[in-house]
């Protein structure tokens, strides 16, 4: 059966947890394979909002598997809590349905100390991380001192792990960044308390999802973040420390290359950057207010207010290289609507010269200026659209231009937040 995989081709903040919640339906497993506690996907079902931080977007379907893969960097007390609010709201959270991958890194208190400390000690230059401690806790995996899932099956070595990394962070905290130790007592305390409640979810999720496969079910794979976000290929150093690219699928959930079928990237009809760094098609107009309060573009995990511009097709044709898109899923199309032009970036103009892939050293980006192409705008509310025929004339040529540029097809077209407001063309499972 084929497994199909959804990724951010830009950002972050496509839309991608309110597609995989659509795709869900028809996946028996959802999966998340990098990142952590950094995404925020947003959920719209009967009105009612639910934003996923680490468990997969599949969750409000009852009846279906979520597993967070080795490659998910997992912050224990965000996960407990995720459970909480889903279970008030009256979902079944069992460790029939929910998996956390034995492999998992823990995001732990220093990590988090350790982030904004060293988003503070930058001052103007800092990177604009969420906070939760994503980086140091991939800079420890990496650096093979980190805590993982399994650890906390065992607390004599949880001990042992947790003096030998705090002894590290508070000399760093307290002699290099100047900021407050923390003591060992409270945090083994507490992830000894919670290791109690997270245990029974800890299990093999390749393992998981190998026998789902030979049973036939379909696995449905869910990015955090977007391509150009990523610690490889993003706007470095203005990125996350994962790779969200679709590659990352197999290190990350622990599967072969052979069992990914289908890579949907999702675009936003426009593009939007929370955090620093370089944004081409950005605009400090009233246009991009005008996308920014549409749109309602404010972080679903920081609460931020996203820089807003034109969508730009030189970053769409770089993620479709990094990717390998198979189709593309275009979301929030509704908010461009009252729009009287509307631009798409074609090529970039660097020192009197046109390029087509963006550079890899930012400062280059950041002198980059876009090649527009202008489209006619329309004024029609598309909200409601629920095929392509219900689309005005304007609003098709906007989505066959980005289809005949990219050269990708389009598998689902979003109008709006909610899970009727989507126009589906085709079956990404079949
Ligand atoms: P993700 O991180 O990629 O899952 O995206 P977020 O949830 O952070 O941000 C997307 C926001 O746009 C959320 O508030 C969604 O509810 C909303 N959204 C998703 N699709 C649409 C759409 O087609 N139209 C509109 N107006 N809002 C949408
Ligand atoms: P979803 O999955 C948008 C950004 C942060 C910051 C940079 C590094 O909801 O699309 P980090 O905390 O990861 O070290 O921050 O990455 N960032 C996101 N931006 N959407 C996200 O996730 C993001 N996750 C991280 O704002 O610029
Ligand atoms: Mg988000």
């Amino acid at each position: 059966m084929p497994n199909v995989v959804v990724i951010g081709t830009q950002w972050g903040d496509e839309g991608k947890g309110k597609v995989v919640d659509i795709l869900a339906s028809r996946a028996d497993l959802i999966v998340r394979f990098q990142g952590g506690n950094n995404a925020g996907h947003t959920l719209v079902v009967d009105g009612e909002q639910t934003i996923c931080h680490l468990i997969p977007s599949g969750i409000l379907h009852k009846d279906k598997k979520c597993l967070i893969g080795n490659g998910v960097v997992v912050d224990p007390q965000v996960l407990l809590e995720e459970i909480r609010t889903l279970t008030e709201k009256g979902f079944s959270i069992t460790s029939e349905r929910l998996f956390l991958s034995e492999k998992a890194h823990l995001i732990m208190p220093y990590h988090k100390a350790l982030d904004m400390a060293r988003e503070a000690a930058k001052g103007k230059g800092k990177l604009g991380t969420t906070g939760r401690g994503i980086g140091p806790c991939y800079e420890d995996k990496v650096g093979r001192r980190g805590i993982r899932a399994v650890d906390l099956l065992d607390p004599k070595a949880l001990e042992e792990k947790i003096r030998i990394n705090l002894e590290e962070k508070n000399f760093l905290l307290s002699r290099f960044f100047g900021a407050d130790i923390l003591e060992f007592q409270p945090i083994y305390d507490s992830y000894l308390l919670m290791a109690e409640k997270i245990v029974p979810f800890i299990s093999n999720v390749s393992l998981e999802i190998d026998e789902a496969i030979r049973k036939g079910e379909k696995v449905l794979f869910e990015g955090a973040q977007g391509t150009h976000l990523d610690i490889d290929h993003g706007t470095y150093p203005f990125v996350t420390s994962s790779n969200p690219v679709s590659g990352a699928v197999c290190a990350g959930a622990g599967v072969g290359p052979d069992k990914l079928h289908h890579i949907m990237g999702i675009v936003k009809a426009y593009t939007t950057r929370v955090g620093a760094g370089p944004f081409p098609t950005e605009l400090l107009d009233e246009t991009g207010d005008y996308l920014q309060e549409r749109g309602a573009e404010f972080g679903a995990t920081t609460g931020r207010r996203r820089r807003c511009g034109w969508l730009d097709l030189v970053m769409l044709k770089d993620s479709i290289l990094y990717n390998g898109l198979t189709s593309i899923c275009v979301t929030k199309l509704d908010v461009l609507t009252g729009l009287d032009r509307i631009r798409i970036c074609v090529a970039y103009n660097i020192n009197g010269k046109r390029i087509d892939h963006m550079p890899a050293d930012i400062r280059s980006l950041a002198q980059c200026e876009p090649v527009y192409e202008e489209l006619p705008g329309w004024n029609e509310d598309i909200s409601n659209a629920g095929d392509m025929d219900q689309l005005p004339g304007r609003t098709r040529d906007y989505l066959e231009r980005i289809e005949e540029i990219t050269g990708v097809p389009l598998s689902i077209v979003s109008v709006g937040p909610q899970r009727e407001q989507t126009i589906e063309l085709m079956d990404p499972f079949k």
